[in-house]
């Protein structure tokens, strides 16, 4: 706050604070002249309004608010740049509310600190406090039930981009993900999008053109080849999809491959350990280790 400011608020503060006494004691001194003295105001023809005094106990509560205004201002910020006696701003109490809360949670985190993921995946407490932070944090994207969405993977089935044991899960939460899928639409023209978008389709036992798959196959080993692998599996190195297990990212219906091919995709998993910390994150990591169960094959109930 400038000067010029500061001043500004000090002399409109004491100056009505002071306007205030001097109509309180300019008031109470005027002496009311008896029972039965009006103020000379006549409302709606006969209604006629006496003038008393005010009453004692009013005029002590006024003066007490006039002096605990006055201590207020001494003792807190108030008085424009003025910091008060006591030195207290909201910050410094944030902070110790803050350090206060984070020595309780010490406590807390402290017993799941060296156990491993596999063992705080099985532990309730862990588990409880786990799910509190995916609620907070990450249902936003992957649901409440961390079932997942378009462009938002499944965390329940035990199908992993990047890879499933504990320390890979850990390393997505802490680090984040981006995978990257380039645009080969104009690399594969549309006939070739088409083909081997046929193939992608084949590889999961799906139903697809044989032609167009046979052609589409002699283009994935030279473009797709590189990320995807030759029997279609996938690199959970650079997170790049298992494209036979008929579990899909983008959606599997022939067109939503052929966008998925032809405009290319990338998928955003945002770094958590800076927001969440290490203690945090390997609880959530141990609660997304929990909810993650095989998957049956096709036809068979889990
Ligand atoms: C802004 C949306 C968003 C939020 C919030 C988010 N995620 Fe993700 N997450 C993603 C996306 C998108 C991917 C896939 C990244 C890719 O396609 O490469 C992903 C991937 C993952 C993976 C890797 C999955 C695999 O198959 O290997 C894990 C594990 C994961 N997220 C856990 C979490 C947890 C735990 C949180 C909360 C702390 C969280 N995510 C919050 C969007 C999000
Ligand atoms: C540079 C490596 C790279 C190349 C080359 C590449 N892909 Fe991908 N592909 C990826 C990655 C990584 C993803 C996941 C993107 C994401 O997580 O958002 C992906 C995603 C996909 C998907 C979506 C899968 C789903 O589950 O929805 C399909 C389909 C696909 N790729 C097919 C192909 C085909 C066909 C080719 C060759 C024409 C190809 N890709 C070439 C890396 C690659």
């Amino acid at each position: 706050m400038s000067t010029f400011w500061s001043l500004f608020i000090v002399v409109l503060t004491l100056g009505s604070i002071a306007a205030l006494v001097w109509l309180l004691l300019a008031t109470a001194r005027a002496k009311a002249g008896g029972a039965g003295q009006t103020t000379g105001h006549t409302w709606d023809e006969d209604l006629t309004e006496l003038n008393h005094p005010l009453p004692l106990w009013w005029l002590g509560l006024f003066l007490l608010t006039v002096v605990f205004g006055a201590l207020y201002l001494a003792f807190y910020p108030g008085l424009g740049a003025n910091a008060g006696m006591l030195g207290w701003t909201s910050g410094k109490e944030v902070g110790a509310d803050l350090a206060a809360a984070n020595r309780k949670l010490e406590s807390l985190f402290a017993q799941f600190r060296d156990l491993p993921l596999e063992a705080l995946a099985n532990d309730p407490k862990a588990l409880d406090v786990g799910h509190n932070v995916f609620a907070n944090n990450c249902a936003a994207c992957h649901g409440s039930d961390a079932r997942g969405a378009k462009g938002y993977p499944n965390l329940t089935d035990d199908d992993w981009l990047y890879g499933g044991a504990p320390e890979a899960v850990l390393t997505s939460i802490l680090r984040g993900r981006n995978g990257v899928m380039p645009p080969l639409g104009a690399a594969l023209g549309e006939a070739g999008v088409e083909e081997v978008a046929n193939y992608v389709l084949s590889l999961s036992g799906r139903k697809a053109d044989e032609k167009l798959a046979a052609a589409g196959k002699a283009r994935y080993l030279t473009v797709c080849v590189a990320c995807h692998g030759a029997d279609g599996k996938g690199n959970p190195l650079i997170g790049a999809p298992n494209l036979t297990d008929d579990i899909w990212l983008y959606g599997g219906s022939l067109d939503e491959i052929k966008t998925s091919i032809r405009n290319g995709r990338s998928g955003q998993m945002p770094a958590w350990e800076p927001v969440l910390g290490k203690d945090r994150a390997r609880l959530v990591a141990a609660w997304v280790l929990a909810q993650s169960k095989p998957v049956a094959p096709a036809g068979q109930a889990p």
